[in-house]
């Protein structure tokens, strides 16, 4: 007859207990790099330089209208790195920054403003809106980057923005795009570039001559394996320079400047820009257009 223990149940469940934890940890799979990344923070460190852009706008700004802009709009402004680096750059220095998404408005506010220094954040206010109707303070400088409004698929649409752009501008106020364009825009193309811990890619679907439509989506790759992909997708209607132009003049504003970038002898952009007559098409190209009030 086998005699029991006091302890030997105990023992028992114990070692059941720590087998079931075994199983359980084995059961419970590592978190991927992808589950793990935040894609925010990816496409700032992918697509954004928030130092350069605020630079070159403030110093066109200067070179056009002789002074230097206080009050900046980001409209579409996302996470609003924009805005961020703006009220940094002195304390005359105001944002107000318009996104139709709220927890991306929400990731802008505890990532980017939250990083700021108080009095430095007290001086942006974002806003939940739609960009075609949203009103807000009358600003020097409002800037619609990353070919936001390329969602804006229909030319009352577009018209509808610009003169709500306008309606909140100062007299002297500048209302800068940036512009996408070159033979390469127009149709299926990738590229990829590794970054600091992940792969960024690029991708245009699909390009429709009859309507410039264009799908593209933006991916991030990491080195388990794992991905984010698409991690932003964006369905475009490519608008061209001319048709910007037509449009911006529609909605009131006096003047439009088509910028270009001025290269080095190796044909790389310098960040800075000029006012040509005319230029050669190319691959692939983007610029500034500034509008007037
Ligand atoms: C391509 S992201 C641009 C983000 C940021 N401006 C940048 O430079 O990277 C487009 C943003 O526009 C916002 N958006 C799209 N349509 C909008 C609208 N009609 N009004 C306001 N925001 C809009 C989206 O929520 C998204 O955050």
């Amino acid at each position: 007859m086998q005699t029991q223990t006091a302890s030997s149940p105990k023992r028992i469940s114990n070692k059941r207990s720590q087998d079931e934890k075994k199983t359980k940890k084995k059961k419970k799979k590592k978190a991927s790099m992808a589950e793990r990344a935040d894609r925010h923070v990816l496409y700032e460190q992918a697509v954004q330089d928030p130092k350069t852009d605020v630079a070159t706008l403030a110093k066109l700004y200067k070179k056009i209208r002789k002074k230097p802009a206080r009050s900046f709009r980001e409209d579409f402004c996302g996470t609003a790195t924009l805005s961020t680096e703006w009220v940094k750059g002195g304390s005359d220095r105001t944002a107000y920054g318009v996104d139709l998404d709220l927890p991306t408005l929400e990731w802008g506010r505890e990532h980017n403003i939250g990083s700021l220094d108080v009095l430095d954040a007290q001086r942006i206010e974002l806003a939940l809106g739609n960009v075609l109707t949203a009103r807000g303070p009358k600003a020097d400088l409002t800037a619609a980057l990353n070919f936001s409004y390329c969602c804006l698929k229909e030319r009352k649409q577009l018209l509808a923005y610009f003169k709500n752009a306008r309606r909140n501008m100062t007299k002297d106020g500048l209302f800068f795009l940036d512009v996408l364009g070159g033979t390469e825009t127009m149709g299926p193309d990738e590229n990829r570039h590794d970054l600091d811990g992940f792969t960024y890619r690029w991708k245009q679907h699909c390009f429709d001559p009859l309507t410039h439509e264009l799908y593209c989506t933006i991916a991030f790759f990491f080195s388990d394996g794992s991905k984010l992909a698409p991690a932003f997708e964006y369905d475009w209607r490519l608008w061209t320079m001319p048709e910007l132009c037509d449009v911006l003049d529609e909605a009131g504003f006096s003047r439009t400047h088509r910028l270009w970038e001025k290269t080095d002898k190796k044909g790389n952009g310098t960040g800075r820009f000029y006012e040509p007559k005319r230029v050669e098409n190319q691959e692939s190209w983007w610029t500034y257009l500034v509008a007037e009030y």
